[in-house]
């Protein structure tokens, strides 16, 4: 059946690798991110190798207080079923936290936490009333322990999955069709590395890391099979299940020396 498939920050990364996925399968998207020809460029060129799919495109910022309602405004004032949400747009802040520019780590904290969580308000609504559709986060490897110099983007990633995660609990316990799959990708070379100021680190070419095709190919299978959490690391689901056994400062310790190396001066 054709679905209807709603990504945050469809224009570039996992979100725009993930729209191909979508749209390879027959399904019509509707992609938001910031506007610029990147979104435009997203639209034409799945348009042109799907010609059957229809491709919405919603500028927008969503780290603005109102960008979450307007996106609700524009499916509506169409008459938009949304059947998938995919809650993905974000972007990372690195360094000492006394260095990092406080208004930009609101921002981000607006656009990771908040528009993520406004807008599956928004979603999940009709999709409670239909008694059908799926949620998918874009968590993090990040979201397993507190990251010493990625302090709040790190936090904002545990809201994610921890959200993510609480709300396939809370929906099964209700009996419901609605499915919801958090994904924890690993450091994948994307704009996010760049808009992060973290082209020096070594966290993106280091043995968890991984590349966006990998990511959102295990993000694809995820969702067909419903899944509860997709861990796209051939070494993650291990570390996952070993960090549960070491102490806590393991994990903040391994993670300290990973992102401290090459700190922006
Ligand atoms: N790359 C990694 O290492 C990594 C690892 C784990 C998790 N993640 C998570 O994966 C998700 C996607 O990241 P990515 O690696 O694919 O990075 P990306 O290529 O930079 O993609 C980020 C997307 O979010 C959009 N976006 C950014 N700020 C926005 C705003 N204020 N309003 C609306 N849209 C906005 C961007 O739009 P524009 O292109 O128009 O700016 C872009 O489409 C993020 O949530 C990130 O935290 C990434």
């Amino acid at each position: 059946m054709t679905k209807t498939i709603l990504i945050t920050g469809g224009s570039s990364g996992i979100g725009r690798a993930l729209a191909g996925h979508f749209a390879k399968a027959g399904h019509h998207l509707i992609l938001v991110a910031l506007p610029g020809p990147e979104l435009e460029l997203a639209q034409s060129s799945i348009q042109q190798e799907y010609p059957d799919v229809e491709v919405h495109i919603y500028p927008v910022d969503l780290s603005q207080p109102g960008g979450p309602d307007q996106v609700w405004a524009f499916t509506s004032s169409k008459g938009i079923q949304v059947d998938v949400l995919v809650n993905n747009a974000g972007f990372g802040t690195w360094g000492p936290l006394y260095a990092i520019d406080s208004e930009r780590e609101v921002q981000m904290l607006e656009l990771n936490i908040l528009s993520l969580y406004k807008l599956t308000r928004l979603y999940l609504r009709p999709m409670h009333d239909r008694n059908a559709g799926h949620l998918l986060f874009i968590a993090s490897i990040a979201a397993f322990q507190p990251n010493p110099y990625m302090a709040a983007y790190g936090a904002s990633k545990s809201f994610v999955r921890s959200f993510g995660l609480a709300l396939y609990h809370e929906l099964k316990d209700q009996g419901s069709n609605i499915r919801v799959t958090t994904i924890c990708p690993p450091a994948v070379p994307t704009a996010f590395q760049q808009v992060a100021g973290m082209n020096r680190s070594a966290l993106f070419s280091g043995w968890l890391s991984s590349d966006v095709d990998t990511v959102a190919r295990a993000a694809w299978i995820g969702y067909a099979r419903k899944k509860r959490q997709v861990i796209p690391t051939r070494y993650l689901p291990v570390i996952n299940v070993i960090s549960r056994l070491l102490p806590e400062q393991l994990g903040i310790w391994l993670a300290r020396q990973t992102l401290r190396k090459n700190l922006p001066e």
